[in-house]
């Protein structure tokens, strides 16, 4: 840096400081009072590193753009001596000196991965999904990263698509909760500290509701859809004080995410008041041109800007177009000066003002990866994340000093596909503990058997007799099976929600070899499956998604009964794709199926197989038996103003210790606009020795049921609503509260 530039910021920041956590505006005001049309455009751009791939390249000359002021922000670009070489560039060879971003997606877990999101949903585990993100954000900052783009708070109810496994599923509350979370374990108490990052709350908005679950496909729902569904969980992260938005790809109603007054300008600036700045997705700005929204790439920089995205990512279109458009008057130049500003902010409150390297360490890089304690939390929450489909006859868990046990499929000794999709820097090869090495701390050598059958995809069967024949000189059976970690993700969308290959095959030679064996199927998977076939060829279905750098050690943990299995779905699993969308908050139809003749005719049903799903949201099992009883409400009647509790006595009647995920569900029964057939408002997850009772809460309050009506008020509606506690969404409501005016 020569000492002219030196000066220039230096001297902001010593008129302006008095430790840089005060002030900001001013100090930032005072920056941009230097800066030219340009080098406030130039903050709004941000270039891809060579360090990862995530989406298609653009050309790009990183060093050239950064010495002309031309980007202020960077993806894909990581490690200590990556990040400082770049930013070097830009502290000592642009005019003002002005620090670099580093953004990445650091979705579930960095080095140390977590199970995938969908997953670590399952465990309903607000605690466990805050720790995951801190150690992410840990290890990531220790190499340069400043900010993720994370989380995904898109509610979905698309197996078929491939990105519902980067979310929490398909629940308004759960991903609300979830998405608050995730800000505060990636952000901390504390941006200014190195080890604290950017969330980014995405992919705004709708994009879970892709069309027919093909990825960035087209979008189309009401307000009310827009606003009780798909609006709440950002609503929340914004609440929780996320720092950045990322723009979707997906169009909402005939107009682009990215280029969306009404989502970006009205809704989140005008009734949210969100401070932060909003990035958009990977050349999305640009792809309004694909949608036949914009003509070229300079009409799409336009109404990108005038819509409210502050940055353009990898577009390469605000750097080419915006000083341009301002000139001509078609984008107000306070537009530049807001999105600059905003961007600026967020580079003060990480500190990088005070010192643009804090987070370059060649000492916090090499130690903070892989830490034992990251790598015991990682086979916690894998373990937590896990979901007992199917437990028939208690076929597990398994015991250690079973005489032998044989392990087949393709996914057994993997480890490479069990860290799942957006693994980040997640080592494939070597670091992930398979389920082979897991369930080796429990059995000899001489106790396992092992073969793997045939591969995840291809057709090829040559591997079945191998397979079988292991199958049959063992006492018991696991089967390790399910989709390669490419299978699930952005662009990743499925037709067929099967298991794919020829491994349901596999299982049907194993069971007509073993008719009288327990066989147990661990799967991985990144998002519903169809299981209705499995369900009668196998007796035990352990769901453990991609579980993550653990995940094997984990898997062996609830195996051999060291852990009891506590997570439950957060998404529903269709008996078959013709159900899709198939949801558990679903309206009720003027012809609902009467329980008492479910095959009455001109009802609401198919012909061919039951409305009901195979595996209900909020289903899991446990090793040990949780009986409810004693629901208590302390009033039937309420006021606007009053707060209501409903309670119930959960008893451990089995006999392992274990923990419960307890569900508060409300039914409004009458609405100006008609309300879901039951809606989550409440969980808990609660720790209960075998033999105890404990007594439960939930606090209701009119708050807790308000919606969107046809006049976009956020309104509670006096009358009925239905209340229940249950252990998963597949129950009927028996008690009644009563919202008096
Ligand atoms: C994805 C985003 C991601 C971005 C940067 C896009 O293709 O949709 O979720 O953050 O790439 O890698």
């Amino acid at each position: 840096m020569t000492l002219k530039k030196l000066s220039i910021i230096g001297l902001i920041i010593l008129l302006s400081t008095n430790g840089f956590s005060q002030n900001y505006e001013a100090k930032v005001d005072s920056i941009m009072s230097l800066m030219t049309l340009q080098e406030k455009i130039g903050q709004t751009v941000m270039y891809g590193g060579s360090w990862d791939q995530t989406g298609p390249i653009v050309g790009s000359d990183n060093g050239k753009y950064i010495r002309e002021g031309h980007m202020g922000a960077m993806l894909n670009a990581m490690s200590v001596k990556g990040t400082r070489d770049l930013q070097k560039v830009a502290i000592e060879e642009t005019r003002l000196g002005i620090p670099l971003l580093f953004g990445y997606d650091v979705i579930h877990g960095h080095r140390t991965i977590f199970p995938i999101n969908l997953g670590l949903s399952a465990s309903w585990d607000l605690k466990m999904v805050e720790e995951s993100s801190r150690i992410a954000a840990e290890e990531a900052s220790a190499e340069g990263i400043h900010w993720t783009f994370a989380p995904m708070i898109d509610v979905s109810r698309e197996p078929r698509w491939g990105r519902i496994s980067e979310g929490a599923g398909e629940d308004v509350y759960l991903n609300s909760e979830v998405a608050k979370a995730y800000v505060r374990g990636f952000q901390g108490e504390d941006l200014s500290k190195s080890n604290t990052i950017l969330a980014c709350a995405k992919h705004y908005v709708a994009y879970g509701a892709a069309q027919a679950g093909r990825d960035y496909h087209t979008t189309n729902m009401s307000d009310g859809e827009l606003r009780n569904v798909y609006l709440p969980p950002f609503k929340a992260a914004v609440d929780a004080g996320v720092e950045t938005f990322m723009s979707a790809f997906n169009e909402l109603n005939g107009v682009p995410t990215s280029g969306n007054k009404y989502t970006l300008r009205d809704i989140l600036r005008g009734e949210w008041d969100f401070e932060g700045f909003v990035v958009s997705d990977y050349t999305s700005i640009n792809e309004m041109v694909q949608h036949g929204f914009a003509k070229d790439s300079i009409d799409a920089a336009r109404i990108g800007m005038n819509a409210g995205v502050d940055m353009d990512m990898m577009g390469h279109i605000y750097r080419k177009n915006l000083k341009a458009l301002v000139e001509e008057g078609k984008v107000p130049e306070q537009f530049i000066n807001e999105a600059c500003k905003r961007i600026l902010l967020a580079k003060y409150k990480l500190g990088l003002f005070d010192d643009p390297y804090r987070y370059i360490d060649e000492n916090r890089e090499n130690t903070t990866k892989y830490k034992p304690e990251f790598l015991a939390k990682a086979r916690e929450i894998a373990a937590a994340s896990s979901v007992l489909l199917q437990n028939r006859n208690e076929t597990l868990p398994l015991s250690s000093t079973s005489k032998s046990i044989a392990f087949i499929g393709p996914l057994v000794k993997d480890e490479y596909n069990i860290i799942g999709n957006w693994a980040a820097k997640g080592d494939r090869n070597g670091k992930a503990v398979s389920v082979f090495e897991g369930v080796s701390e429990y059995l000899k050598p001489k106790q396992i058997q092992y073969a793997k059958g045939c591969e995840i995809l291809k057709d090829d069967t040559s591997g079945f007799d191998e397979a079988i024949s292991v199958s049959k000189k063992a006492n018991e059976i696991v089967l390790v099976m399910g989709e390669g970690h490419h299978m699930s993700g952005e662009a990743a969308s499925r037709t067929n929600l099967r298991i794919p290959g020829v491994q349901t095959e596999l299982i049907k030679k194993i069971r007509e070899a073993n008719p009288n064996k327990k066989i147990t199927l661990v799967l991985m998977n990144g998002r519903p499956i169809n299981l209705s076939e499995e369900v009668n060829l196998v007796d035990a279905i352990l769901e453990v998604w991609f579980p993550g750098t653990m995940g094997g050690a984990a898997t062996a943990d609830l195996l051999f009964g060291k852990v009891n299995p506590s997570g439950k779905l957060t998404v529903t699993f269709p008996r078959n794709v013709g159900q899709v969308p198939i949801y558990y908050n679903m309206k009720n139809t003027g012809r609902p199926i009467p329980q008492s003749n479910p095959k009455q005719d001109y009802k609401s049903n198919y012909i061919d197989v039951p409305n009901t799903p195979l595996f209900v949201f909020g289903h899991g099992l446990s090793y040990t038996n949780f009986e409810y009883s004693d629901l208590k409400l302390s009033s039937n009647t309420f006021g606007f103003t009053d707060e209501l509790s409903a309670s119930v006595t959960i008893t451990n009647s089995g006999s392992f210790d274990g923990h419960e995920i307890v569900q508060l569900y409300i039914h409004d029964k009458v609405g100006s606009v008609t309300r879901p057939v039951k809606e989550l408002k409440g969980f808990q997850k609660l720790f209960l020795k075998k033999g105890e009772s404990k007594t439960v809460t939930f606090a209701i309050s009119a708050e807790d049921l308000k919606f969107y009506n046809t006049e976009k008020e956020y309104t509670v509606e006096p009358g009925e609503f239905e209340v229940a506690i249950a252990p998963s969404s597949d129950f009927k409501f028996k008690n009644t509260i009563t919202l008096i005016d």
